[in-house]
């Protein structure tokens, strides 16, 4: 994602690029529509206003009862819609006042319509940290669908649902257990929480050179270890699906925490779709997890930054979930991310058991076609990785046996084939299928493959194939400051060559394979500065480091 996202930022630039002709005036005219249709929608303002009361007050005439909604609309879409239907003298915020004020250039990409429902938290519409009206009732049927029992929108991303997991569950000195890989989210979590983490190594696949799960034995083994030390165990946390799709066994390692009366958090990031289909592995929640963080807005439909906290069981304190919420998130959450939540729930409700038969099949051709492609590795083919269990809607490919590596593969799909991936490797790139792909832009990535293979194949490139293994990642730790301390810590730069013994001050993670080299507060080692240069000078990005080409290093000046 790292390496992606400053492509992305070309993707609609480059896709318009792709329409045959005058594609500028085609989504003038589409804008300028849009304008038209909405302008005309509010001379009727005031009759549409008034109907929508009478129909609203004839059919709730209990608010607390089960709310029914005119055309069934998701219940905060539905309050959402009549609120910005009233005739309003509005003098609330924010200032484009119901698109009035709208900048023009923002309404010719995307139209009036955002900003006419962009409101502010008006009575009807409910409040997010103490919801009594729609939003409680979006949430409790997003409760219902995902199993939880209890279910809170988030607007700032399953960032803000594993900072507000890890502070809910751990205390300032007290242990998370974690992967190394995890998202940079859970080391800053320790931050704002105090907590101390115990690294669990994931497990890594050199032909991929990618890190996969956490085992029960590792889990087991960092538990013991620090109740023989006498510490406290605030919670387990465990990613899962990774990036990559690839699924941790839950369900044990839940049974082996409750067993110690340790609550499992998962960053389900990348799973909100899981158990929804039975190709599709179960939900962390289905396996016994006791808080589960889901980005709704990756694979499930809603808009970016929007996500979900479930909660389930009793052993987490769920006022303490609502504390640590109202802490971290905007007094003034955005409707348009809370509608789309409820709104993405409802596209699943409607048929939770079939809606992902048609991206499977997707999915599953797709491997189909890639994998009868010479020189080309599918990941998740038995035999070609050590990982159990992956996610069918994740597709990783390998190319290390064109001799080009994931970078370099991935610029040419783009290039030639106007094909964009989710993330790109050392030696591989990965795809997201997800309800929204088509059939057309599988064609168009298979045959892109294809001719990448049959281009390079004749090249004979293949020569090049010496690395035939990435180097394992580097595991050696010594903590000499907690994640809190290190970041209030002062910090200096120094030179590369100064910084051996000295405690880092700056997260330092390769990618691939994503597994931090050094967590700030670490003492910086020998082994660790010759991994770091090794990997760099093999062309991985060094992210996290303000010195990307690590001639210098930022450490805690103490
Ligand atoms: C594994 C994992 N966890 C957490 C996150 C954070 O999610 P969000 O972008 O919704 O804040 C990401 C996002 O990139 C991720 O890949
Ligand atoms: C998890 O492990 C247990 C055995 O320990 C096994 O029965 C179960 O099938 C595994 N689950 C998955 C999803 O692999």
């Amino acid at each position: 994602m790292v390496s992606v996202s400053a492509s992305v930022s070309s993707l609609w630039g480059f896709s318009f690029l792709l329409l045959p002709t005058s594609s500028i005036t085609a989504s003038t005219i589409f804008a300028s529509k849009e304008r038209s249709i909405v302008a005309a929608g509010k001379k009727k303002d005031k009759e549409t206003i008034e109907t929508a009361k009478l129909v609203a007050r004839d059919k709730i005439p209990n608010p607390n009862s089960e709310i029914v909604q005119p055309n069934s609309l998701p219940p905060l879409v539905s309050a959402l819609k009549t609120s910005a239907e009233q005739n309003a003298a509005s003098f609330h915020f924010p200032g484009h006042n119901r698109g009035r004020a709208a900048p023009s250039s923002l309404v010719e990409l995307i139209g009036l319509k955002p900003f006419l429902h962009d409101l502010p938290e008006l009575p009807e519409l409910d409040n997010l940290f103490s919801p009594e009206g729609p939003i409680l009732e979006a949430q409790k049927q997003a409760a219902k669908l995902f199993g939880s029992s209890e279910t809170w929108f988030l607007v700032g991303g399953t960032t803000c649902g594993i900072h507000a997991a890890i502070m809910a569950t751990c205390s300032p000195g007290e242990y998370l257990i974690l992967p190394r890989s995890s998202h940079i989210s859970a080391i800053s979590a320790m931050v704002l929480s105090g907590a101390i983490p115990k690294y669990i190594i994931p497990e890594y696949d050199c032909h991929w050179d990618i890190a996969g799960g956490v085992t029960l034995s590792e889990v087991e083994k960092a538990i013991r270890e620090l109740q023989m030390e006498g510490q406290k165990i605030g919670a387990v946390f465990v990613t899962s699906p990774t990036y990559h799709g690839i699924c941790s066994n839950v369900t044990d390692i839940s049974k082996l925490c409750h067993s110690y009366g340790i609550p499992v958090i998962v960053d389900e990031a990348h799973g909100a779709h899981l158990g929804f289909h039975h190709k599709l592995p179960s939900s962390a929640l289905q396996q016994g997890a006791d808080l589960a963080v889901q980005s709704t807005h990756k694979v499930l439909s809603s808009l970016t930054q929007s996500s979900m906290l479930h909660m389930s069981g009793n052993i987490v304190d769920r006022e303490r979930i609502c504390r640590c919420l109202q802490t971290l998130q905007s007094t003034s959450p955005s409707y348009l991310l809370l509608a789309s939540l409820d709104a993405a729930r409802a596209q699943l409700s409607e048929n939770p058991e079939t809606i992902f038969n048609n991206a499977i099949d997707l999915a599953f051709e797709t491997k189909n076609l890639i994998r009868n492609i010479p020189g080309i590795s599918v990941l998740g083919t038995p035999g070609i990785s050590s990982f159990p269990l992956i996610d069918p809607l994740r597709l990783t490919f390998g190319f290390w046996q064109l001799g080009l590596s994931g970078f370099e593969a991935d610029e040419m799909l783009y290039r030639d084939h106007g094909v964009i991936s989710e993330l790109v490797g050392t030696r591989s790139i990965s795809f997201s299928i997800s309800l929204g792909t088509c059939r057309d832009h599988i064609q168009r990535l298979a045959s892109g493959i294809k001719r990448i293979s049959a281009a390079s194949l004749s090249l004979q490139k293949i020569k090049e194939k010496v690395e035939h293994c990435g180097s394992s990642p580097f595991t050696d730790i010594t903590m000499s400051l907690n994640p809190r301390e290190s970041f209030f810590a002062s910090k200096r730069k120094v030179a590369i060559g100064e910084s051996l013994g000295r405690i880092c001050g700056e997260l330092i993670c390769p990618y691939p394979p994503g597994i931090p080299v050094m967590v700030p507060g670490e003492i910086i080692t020998k082994r660790a500065l010759d991994y770091l240069l090794q990997v760099r000078n093999k062309g991985a990005i060094i992210s996290g480091a303000s010195d990307p080409l690590l001639s210098s290093i930022v450490i805690c000046d103490i």
